[in-house]
């Protein structure tokens, strides 16, 4: 018997390798053969900065709470909150597909000519043709292990860029879930290395579960990047030189993808 959130998960595959072209889609393929197995890589980019990006949250910054349950986790059903964000969106055209949340919007436009340099060197850095959706969120709370209601191909796939964070100590971290499982934090959670020359990484969301632990007295921004046209050809380059280059640091998975998907692919 498959686990209902194997079927969904393959289900959210199939939507998106629908929604591609022929062309996208058989390098899509391509790369979940190369790099299924990779859960976790920090990225061999520049840090991502700007010293201004925490007096502009805070003056943006709205709770948002859920619109929609995320799969597999009745528990983090719609109403569910945890989350301040402010999200910059090119238009209401570029909102996630899956509306999960609640959107706190802030004028593109604006945020462009307001961080310019932010923006170019996200664009430039990332393996993105464009960039017309991200988002700023900051955890109020701990977050339960849950898989974002995005993306579902087998690769690491979720961009994430740590711009800012007191925390002494990581509070995010990612392992790998057998879905249908019962997930328990034992101390084996992979806490995401804090690197001098790169805050930005990707993780497979197919495969691993990511939480956060809070602490009232500080906290951390992430830029979450949610609409980009991926140019396959950077992104497996850049995947390449990442993996090469923080060998000791990634993480992968022994196990099949049938695990995930209920299928081989
Ligand atoms: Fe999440």
């Amino acid at each position: 018997m498959i686990p209902q959130i194997v079927r969904d998960m393959s289900k959210h595959r199939q939507a998106y390798l629908d929604r591609i072209s022929s062309a996208d889609r058989r390098l899509v393929i391509e790369i979940e053969h190369l790099m299924g197995k990779y859960c976790f890589v920090p990225l061999d980019i520049p840090n991502i900065v700007d010293a201004s990006i925490v007096d502009w949250f805070q003056e943006n910054k709205k709770s948002i709470i859920k619109l929609n349950p995320s799969l597999g986790i009745p528990k983090y059903g719609a109403g569910h909150g945890g989350f301040d964000s402010v999200d910059v969106y090119k238009d209401e055209t570029y909102y996630p597909v899956n509306k999960t949340w609640e959107i706190n919007p802030y004028n593109f436009e604006n945020f462009k000519f307001k961080f310019k340099d932010l923006y170019e060197q996200a664009l430039s850095s990332l393996p993105f043709k464009d960039l017309n959706g991200f988002m700023f969120w900051s955890s109020t709370e701990p977050i339960i292990p849950h898989r974002d209601h995005n993306i579902f191909v087998d690769f690491p796939n979720n961009f994430r860029t740590m711009i800012y964070d007191n925390n002494p100590e990581q509070t995010l971290w990612v392992k790998e879930h057998l879905p249908g499982t019962q997930f328990q934090m034992d101390g084996t959670e992979a806490y995401i290395p804090r690197l001098k020359e790169s805050n930005s990484y990707i993780w497979n969301n197919l495969r691993v579960l990511h939480g956060s632990n809070h602490s009232p007295a500080h906290f951390k921004i992430m830029m979450i990047y949610t609409r980009f046209q991926p140019d396959w050809y950077a992104y497996r380059e850049l995947m390449e030189r990442s993996i090469a280059k923080y060998s000791d640091i990634v993480l992968t998975s022994n196990n099949s993808v049938v695990n995930f998907l209920g299928h081989d692919i």
